[in-house]
This record gives C-alpha cells, sequence and structure tokens, in this order.
C-alpha cells in the first residue's frame, strides 16, 4: 500500500514558531494533519539572535505539533528570510551537442544546473534557481520547451542566495531542537504559493509579507517569480514606536496596536479616547485613537516608501503588476490597505493561506500564510520525502486508565499571548 505523503514546514518567525504536518492525500489535495503556533523571542529581523531561545521554540512547536497529528516529527523543511536573502535574474548557456535537435528532459536538468553554476562570494551560499522561461536560437519567452526543436538552449532564471552564516544559525537552531533540515525555503516565495491565486501570478501581481520582524516581497509575472526581496521591518516597528511615542513599555504599545491601533487616523473619530499608563508619568494619560494612529500612519508610510524603492529595479519596469496582495500578522492593522491603495494606485487585498485543506478555526489568518506556504512549495516542488517517523495512536491514556483524544496542539497554543519585544532595540 502507498505510504501516506507528509511533510512538516516550520516558519521561524519573529515573533512565533508555527510546525504544520501536511499530508497529500490520494486526490492530491493536500491537508493539515497536525498544527502548533509557540510564541518565540529568540529571533530578530528575521534572524536567529538568540540560538538557544529559538530551538527551545522550535523544539515545543515540533512536540506539539507531532502529538496533535499523531506521528513523530524526523525533518523538517525551515522558511527562510531576512535582508541577507538577496536574488537576481540570469541568463545562462544550456551546454548540448551540437545540430537542431528536440529538447529533452536531460537537457531541461542541464538548463537547472547551467542556471545555478555561477560565481559566488565566500559567506553566500545558492538557495533556489528557479527557470522562468527559455529562448530556443534566441527566440525567447518559451515557457516550456521540452520536444521542441532548436540549435541553441538558454534558460532565464531567478537565483536566490542567502549569507552561510546566518543560514547555519538557522539551520543549527533546528538541528539542535532534534529535527533534520530537509530543505530550506524562502519565505516570501512560500507566502506567494500558499495566497496567489493562478490569476495573480499569471497577469502579475507583488505579494507583500509583513510580518514582525521583515516585509518579504516577491513579485511573479507570466507564472514565475520575477523578483524577490526582504525588508527588515514589520510590525515590531510599529509598536516600538508607540511604545516610544507614548512612554509605554512594549507590551502594553503592542496591545494598544492591536486593539485601537490605525494606520488612516482621518477616519478615527475624535472622541475615541484611550488612557495609558506611561512609565515616565505618576498620573495616566489620556490619548485619542486619532493621536495613535498618526504614529502608525508614519510607519506605514515610510514602510510603503521602503516597498516601492525595492520595486524600482530596472528588471521590473516593463512588468504588470497593478495588483498587490498583504498577508502576515502587521498588515492585519485596520487601515492598512486604505493607505496603500492611496501610496500605491494599485489594488490591493490582505490575503489569508489557501491551497490546504483543515487549516483549524484561528488558523486562517495572514500569520499562517508563511507556514502553510513552506508545506505547500515543498509539496510541489521539492522530490517525495517522508518527514515521520513511526506513527503513533493519536488518543493517550490518562491516569484513570480512560482513552482520551490528545490536545489539539494549535487550538491550545494559540490563544491568549502576545509576541515578545525582539532582542534589539529598533532603529530602522
Ligand atoms: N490586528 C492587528 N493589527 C496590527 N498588527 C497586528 C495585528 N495582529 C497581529 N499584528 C502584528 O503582526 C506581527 C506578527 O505577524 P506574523 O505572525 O506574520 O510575524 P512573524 O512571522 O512572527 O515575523 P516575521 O515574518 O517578520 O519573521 C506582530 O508585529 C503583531 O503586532
Ligand atoms: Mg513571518
Amino acid at each position: 500500500m502507498m505510504q501516506d505523503d507528509f511533510r512538516v514546514a516550520i516558519d521561524i518567525g519573529t515573533t512565533k514558531v508555527c510546525t504544520i504536518i501536511a499530508r497529500k492525500r490520494p486526490d492530491h489535495r493536500v491537508e493539515v494533519a497536525g498544527i502548533s503556533i509557540v510564541p518565540c523571542s529568540g529571533m530578530s529581523k528575521g534572524m536567529v539572535a538568540d540560538s538557544a531561545a529559538v530551538t527551545a521554540a522550535i523544539k515545543e512547536s515540533v512536540t506539539a505539533a507531532a502529538a496533535d497529528a499523531g506521528v513523530e516529527i524526523s525533518s523538517v523543511y525551515a522558511g527562510l528570510t531576512g535582508s541577507h536573502v538577496e536574488s537576481k535574474n540570469r541568463w545562462a548557456n544550456v551546454p548540448r551537442s551540437d545540430g537542431m535537435r528536440a529538447v529533452t528532459d536531460l537537457d531541461i536538468s542541464a538548463a537547472k544546473k547551467a542556471a545555478g553554476s555561477m560565481d559566488l562570494a565566500d559567506d553566500r551560499r545558492l538557495l533556489h534557481v528557479i527557470p522562468r522561461s527559455y529562448a530556443l536560437d534566441g527566440l525567447h519567452g518559451v515557457r516550456n520547451p521540452l520536444g521542441m526543436h532548436t540549435g541553441e538552449l538558454h534558460v532565464e532564471s531567478h537565483v536566490i542566495t542567502g549569507s552561510i552564516s546566518k543560514i547555519t544559525e538557522l539551520h543549527n537552531a533546528v538541528s539542535d531542537a532534534g529535527v533534520r533540515v530537509s530543505s530550506m525555503v524562502v519565505e516570501p516565495l512560500a507566502s506567494a504559493d500558499a495566497v496567489l491565486t493562478a490569476d495573480e501570478r499569471e497577469e502579475g501581481a507583488v505579494l507583500i509579507d509583513v510580518g514582525g520582524g521583515t516585509s518579504d516581497i516577491a513579485v511573479y509575472h507570466d507564472g514565475a517569480v520575477v523578483h524577490t526581496a526582504v525588508i527588515p521591518v514589520g510590525g515590531f516597528q510599529f509598536s516600538n514606536d508607540l511604545s516610544i511615542a507614548f512612554a509605554i513599555d512594549f507590551d502594553s504599545a503592542e496591545q494598544l496596536k492591536i486593539e485601537h491601533g490605525t494606520a488612516a487616523p482621518e477616519l478615527a473619530g475624535m472622541k475615541e479616547e484611550i488612557t495609558l499608563n506611561p512609565t515616565t508619568m505618576n498620573q495616566p494619560l489620556t490619548i485619542s485613537k486619532r493621536e495613535i494612529g498618526q504614529v502608525l500612519k508614519e510607519r506605514t508610510s515610510e514602510l510603503f516608501r521602503m516597498i516601492q524603492l525595492k520595486l524600482e529595479e530596472p528588471h521590473l519596469a516593463d512588468i504588470p503588476t497593478d495588483r498587490i496582495v498583504f498577508t502576515g500578522g502587521g498588515a492585519k492593522l485596520d487601515g492598512f490597505l486604505n493607505i496603500a491603495k492611496y501610496i500605491f494606485q494599485r489594488k490591493v487585498r490582505l490575503a489569508t493561506p489557501r491551497g490546504l485543506d483543515g487549516m483549524p478555526e484561528g488558523t486562517n489568518d495572514p500569520s499562517y500564510s508563511a507556514a502553510a506556504g513552506i508545506a505547500l512549495w515543498g509539496m510541489r516542488n521539492l522530490p517525495a520525502e517522508n518527514h515521520i517517523g513511526e506513527r503513533k495512536s493519536a488518543t493517550t491514556s490518562n491516569t484513570s486508565g480512560t482513552v482520551e483524544k490528545a490536545p489539539t496542539g494549535a487550538l491550545s497554543m494559540i490563544r491568549g499571548w502576545l509576541p515578545k519585544r525582539e532582542k534589539e532595540t529598533a532603529g530602522t
């Protein structure tokens, strides 16, 4: 009998670790077999800052997800982000025997190899080589050349690299938690896989995952990725601005942002007032929702300016990207889309993960797009390999000898926590 195809994805975000155990069904749909979300304060701007804290959160999340699915986890795909992640598009000649002949599977494999054969600086490692299109005897824009006749074959690819030291730090944080990293998936690609529709990929769209410490960007056109970039700014900086502006601690600022924050203060009523307890005053301070909004609007506009700069690449000039799809917890800020629509003058929407059946209630949320996308990317692009060890029963015995269902990792771990302050103070 064919074994179920299980893949485990871990998104090690700046505010939380999310583990998803995905299973491919015989009808090829992918469903969630187990999930868990554990707060993590060991990352800064998408990179490891406190490896012991990151490892502890990964261990806890992996254990809870494994209990949720009733399996043992042996290997995982880990998401990778941070401003050390860089990308470029490049053309490469595919070496093949002389003469006009049909393009074969071997030529396609050779194309991938040629696309990835490049000199890298000492601290850089190749993460992804994604063929975008082919040129057959100079005729550009061929998506699938298999079986077509040509003398010369060239391939254009999107190539993503990262810093070896940053990759190693993340790799070690995961393996120290007792699981093997079978592959790393760059987070902008993962989030895009989880939220973009086929039309958006085809006609042109910009995906932006606004997380706690980074904003991950991926641009798609003609069904393939054209550009990826990471900006080291996320929801943390928004809360930190409030913490500084109103002299309140970070956790209070985080709560203030989520409960009363808006990026569009002009839409907030003048009369809505909130009382705070600033650390520098010995009496409460009453502020309006509009004042909170002023601070958040400035940070939102600043982030959007940084995104605009990342999109001003020469190779994007002719790409029609009239749609922006936001995901990630930071994009849930009230009024965020209003400002985006105004600044970018494009269609905007806030997306939750799709394509993964059975996401439990509370997890169908923009914060979990990257985790869902890592699982989907792996299922679609990486060779089948089982990430789980021996299956256990999904039930556990209690002391009285009766049998009860193991606690649901997802729901038991999501409730009632606030992301912790990052290690660094904000400088961006
Ligand atoms: N309703 C809300 N309004 C505003 N911000 C929110 C809201 N809900 C969550 N956030 C913010 O979302 C951020 C967390 O988002 P997410 O879970 O996508 O980040 P992450 O994956 O941990 O981080 P990263 O991807 O940057 O490494 C936090 O900064 C949090 O304050
Ligand atoms: Mg994230």
